[in-house]
């Protein structure tokens, strides 16, 4: 499964170039949705639009709609266009509508500063991967909590079985 995923939809290329600052701010790929394998999983998805006359890409929101719960743990969304935060909008209601998480906190960059918002993309993303490794960490423990008071009320107080 792959870690973390960079998706975007992009006409005229501004929510292409936040998508591979992200990129390169993580050393992954940033691809394009019309390139993307629905069905296999990742753990953090950053998905990015745009509005045109005030709506999303059909695509973008047919790609949504298709994103299942099981297939992704959490997403962060990014946008870029002159003054609407439409499309984050719209994708954060159908995400979670299909109860898959995603992050309150998104990016926007207005497409007259998309050259300089390297370092706004920076700090969104070193934001989003401290909150997702925490969330990751706590589930984790949290599983492991579970482990023991399992052993304890099932197994006795054997400390053998805390040797995993
Ligand atoms: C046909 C068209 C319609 C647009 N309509 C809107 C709009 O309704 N609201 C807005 O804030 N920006 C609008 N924009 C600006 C784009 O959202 C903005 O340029 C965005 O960065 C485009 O993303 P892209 O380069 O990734 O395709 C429009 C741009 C185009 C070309």
């Amino acid at each position: 499964m792959e870690e973390i995923r960079i998706r975007y939809y992009s006409k005229t290329g501004n929510t292409k170039a936040v998508a591979l600052n992200i990129a390169s701010i993580l050393n992954l790929n940033a691809l394009s949705i019309n390139e993307d394998d629905y069905n296999s999983s990742c753990g953090l998805l950053f998905l990015g639009g745009a509005p045109y006359a005030n709506i999303m890409s059909s695509k973008l929101r047919e790609y949504a709609l298709n994103l299942k719960k099981e297939n992704v743990k959490a997403v962060a969304l990014f946008t870029t266009s002159n003054w609407s935060r439409r499309t984050v909008k719209a994708l954060k209601k159908i995400l979670k509508e299909k109860n898959i998480e995603v992050y309150d906190e998104y990016l926007y960059v207005h497409m007259l500063t998309v050259k300089n918002s390297f370092n706004k993309t920076k700090e969104f993303v070193e934001k989003i991967l401290n909150k997702y490794n925490g969330e990751q960490n706590g589930k984790d423990s949290l599983i492991f909590k579970w482990w023991c008071c399992r052993s304890f009320l099932y197994e006795g107080c054997n400390f053998n079985n805390f040797i995993i």
